[in-house]
């Protein structure tokens, strides 16, 4: 219903075009292989099913299953190097015997692309997990790609800076995963994007080269920015080994609240007069739907609300702002919680302002653990989409009404159809909650929904990537001429197709 003619002219010729790009054929690990990993690594870096090692299938099970057990590898050997030329000689290995390799870090992606597809090799970052330099003058951060995200967090704490990006998954992912992903999360409207705050990579080329772009320099003119292409590339272009990013000052005061809004219509008008009353210290600006809110509570997300204070509540924003001074940031929030509620139409029922740094944490664990609660409650269908912020409702609604029309809206089948997101980013958390994964559910959603966002010129990936799940649907968002210098491009680095095989590109 929603396909344009020029939607199924394109659909037509990435069917012609599949013909003639075929996979290079890669081939399994072996026994001898692992033999001559064993050369270049110790023994206790090395997971493999194959002989001599004989390590139970069960150990590499965290590697081979996705987060969401929604994406299942086979792969016999997992490899946990500890230095960057242990990677360069794992790759070279690799490329010359024509493995395929899933770079991977904390596996908390959630489009398939950490997990091999059939039985790639997994190359494990997690060892690779110091933080090198941090200059406290510049704010410059340069550290392992294996680095967790939290402890990135934690080391920069006592030198009063924070790294320019939060996520929910900020416990296990790791920052290279992250760069990788080119991740969004919940302070991008503040700090803008890793393009940006990435300085510099080192990376593991496929060939075995080490690229080394780890600069520290804020502003290097000096021709193409290489580095760009890895960030966002999930692994299909090379191994980041080492990341240099800008740190931001800590906020020396930062406040929160949950403002429950009687319909979605009002969530606009708000964010554009958040925008105007709290100008710079507004740091971040959240969006969730009623039945997701349900879903956190019910999955012991966060502290519930009063349920005076949600009644008749059909959405919610969280509010964060940061800024220097408490008296100043709090009278700013205080003015626009004020003018809101007094205004003839007012746009909230209600805030729920922190009031303490434990009712901070307990309004954010609401907004962060919306992912878990969605997937505690069944199978999640997760559509990572940016649109138009007008249009966050009305793609949910109608997602909803096609899973209605097809008998699919039952608690056998499909339980909720839900909404969240980052609306300061245009990026909304389409979330299709099901009792399992099925083909029918699927052919109801895909491509109603890649259709959907293409009608509204949206995005089908505004942070999760494409990883396995999309890649059939990347021509919904990019024309066939981006896509072929994507080919060219992955066929510059990496001609036997080893990075990340059948991830991104098909
Ligand atoms: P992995 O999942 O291990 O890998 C992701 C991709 O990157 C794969 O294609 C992998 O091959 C590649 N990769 C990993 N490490 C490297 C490396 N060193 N070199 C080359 N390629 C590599 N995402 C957002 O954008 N915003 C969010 O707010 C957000 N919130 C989340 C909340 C939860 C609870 C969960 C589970 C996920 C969330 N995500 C979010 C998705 C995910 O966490 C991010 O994409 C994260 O950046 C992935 O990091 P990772 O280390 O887990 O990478
Ligand atoms: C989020 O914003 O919570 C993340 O991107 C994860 C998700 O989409 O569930
Ligand atoms: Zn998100």
């Amino acid at each position: 219903m929603f396909a344009s003619r020029h939607v199924v002219r394109r659909v037509a010729l990435r069917q012609t075009r599949r013909w003639a790009h075929t996979q290079p054929k890669l081939q399994s690990v072996t026994a001898d292989d692992v033999a001559h990993f064993s050369k270049i690594l110790p023994a206790t870096s090395i997971l493999s099913t194959l002989p001599p090692l004989s390590t139970a299938a069960s150990e590499l099970s965290p590697f081979n299953n996705d987060w969401m057990n929604k994406y299942h590898g086979n792969s016999t050997t997992v490899l946990r190097p500890r230095t960057t030329q242990e990677v360069s000689e794992i790759v070279k290995h690799c490329n010359e015997r024509g493995i395929g390799i899933v770079p991977q870090g904390g596996n908390t992606g959630l489009v398939g692309g950490s997990v091999p597809i059939q039985d790639e090799l997994v190359l494990s970052l997690g060892n690779m997990n110091k933080v090198r330099s941090f200059d406290p003058v510049s704010g410059i951060l340069v550290a392992d790609a294996g680095c967790i995200l939290e402890s990135l967090s934690e080391y920069l704490a006592p030198h009063r800076h924070i790294v320019p990006l939060d996520l929910g998954a900020k416990g296990s992912c790791q920052i290279g995963g992250n760069v990788s992903t080119n991740a969004g999360g919940l302070r991008l409207l503040r700090y803008g994007s890793l393009h940006g705050s990435v300085l510099g990579l080192e990376v593991v080329l496929p060939d075995g080269t080490i690229l080394d772009q780890l600069t520290t320099l804020r502003k290097d003119n000096t021709g193409y920015d290489l580095k760009q292409l890895f960030i966002g590339a999930e692994g299909t272009l090379g191994i980041v080994t080492g990341v240099s990013i800008l740190a931001a000052p800590a906020p020396q005061s930062t406040n929160n609240v949950v403002l429950a809004l009687p319909k979605f219509d009002n969530v606009l008008p708000l964010f554009v007069e958040a925008k105007k009353q709290l100008s710079e210290i507004l740091s971040a600006f959240e969006f969730f739907d009623r039945e997701v809110y349900e879903l956190a509570v019910k999955h012991g997300q966060g502290r519930a609300l009063n349920e005076e204070d949600i009644e008749g509540a059909e959405c919610f924003v969280l509010v964060e702002t940061s800024g220097g001074k408490r008296e100043h940031d709090e009278e700013k929030l205080n003015g626009l919680l004020e003018s809101l509620m007094e205004s003839e139409t007012p746009l909230i029922n209600t805030g729920v302002l922190s009031q303490s740094p434990s009712q901070f944490a307990s309004l954010w664990a609401i907004r962060e653990g919306l992912t878990e609660a969605v997937s505690k409650e069944g199978k999640a269908y997760k559509y990572d989409i940016s649109v138009p912020l007008a249009k966050f409702k009305e793609v949910v609604d109608a997602t909803r009404e096609r899973l209605r029309s097809k008998g699919l809206l039952h608690a056998d089948a499909v339980k909720h159809v839900v909404g969240y997101g980052h609306v300061g980013d245009g990026n909304l958390h389409l979330n299709v909650v099901a009792a399992n994964y099925t083909p029918e559910i699927e052919a109801a959603l895909e491509p109603f929904v890649y259709e959907l966002v293409a009608s509204y010129r949206g995005s089908i990936s505004a942070e999760h990537g494409i990883g396995a799940m999309k890649t059939h649907a990347l021509h919904y968002s990019k024309g066939d001429v981006s896509i072929e210098w994507m080919r060219r491009i992955k066929t510059l680095f990496d001609p036997r197709g080893i990075m990340n095989p059948g991830k991104v590109l098909e």
